[in-house]
């Protein structure tokens, strides 16, 4: 099954049996939706209603209004035909991947290597295992042990940097080339330009 096809199946899912909960984080990403996205971007709930064409014009870059966003939120926009992943991360969350050695997880990676700003976690939303889209975008969602997201697919686990802490997966979430213009507004698909 395609990242796109499990994501209208998700979506149709989402929508068809909205709890109090589900319909209250519904409306809390929808409500952000008009303002909080630039065009040629799409919030996760609307994947549903996406035409071919209009997955495939997804823009090159895309800018992100992420000043609506509250700690412990998360939006997803597609980028290319991909979703991402914008989280902002409570300190406590924060706090939880602070480890100073991360040579025994599965892909080894640090916090401090795979991010701008403390707050900001970007990644690209596709599990490194076989495609599937990870659940955890909503605090409803089953996040894993880990508490970052979890792929039903098969069971691997994620922690909230994006890093593969349940296999079968073999890599972190990756993450998509972006940067900040601005406190409040991400650009996907452009990189930071480098200090000389
Ligand atoms: S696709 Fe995610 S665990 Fe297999």
């Amino acid at each position: 099954m395609s990242t796109k096809q499990i994501l209208q199946k998700n979506a149709k899912k989402a929508l068809k049996k909205p709890t109090p909960q589900t319909r209250r984080d519904f409306l809390i990403l929808a409500s952000g939706a008009a303002g909080a996205v630039g065009a040629g971007s799409f919030l996760y709930p609307f994947v549903s209603s996406m035409n071919p064409a209009a997955d495939v014009a997804a823009a090159a870059e895309v800018d992100v209004d992420i000043k609506s966003l509250q700690l412990g939120q998360a939006i997803t926009v597609m980028w290319r035909g991909k979703p991402i992943f914008i989280r902002r991360r409570t300190p406590e969350e924060v706090q939880s991947v602070q480890e100073k050695d991360a040579s025994k997880f599965i892909d080894p990676e640090l916090d401090k290597d795979r991010i701008q700003k403390p707050e900001w976690l970007v990644v690209v939303g596709v599990c490194t295992h076989l495609g599937c889209v990870p659940s955890g975008q909503k605090p409803t969602d089953n996040r894993g042990e880990y508490g970052g997201w979890f792929c039903p697919c098969h069971g691997s686990a994620y922690d909230v940097s994006g890093r593969v802490r349940q296999g079968p997966a073999p890599k972190n979430l990756p993450i998509p080339p972006y940067m900040f213009l601005d406190d409040t507004t991400l650009r996907i698909g452009k990189e930071a330009p480098v200090n000389v």
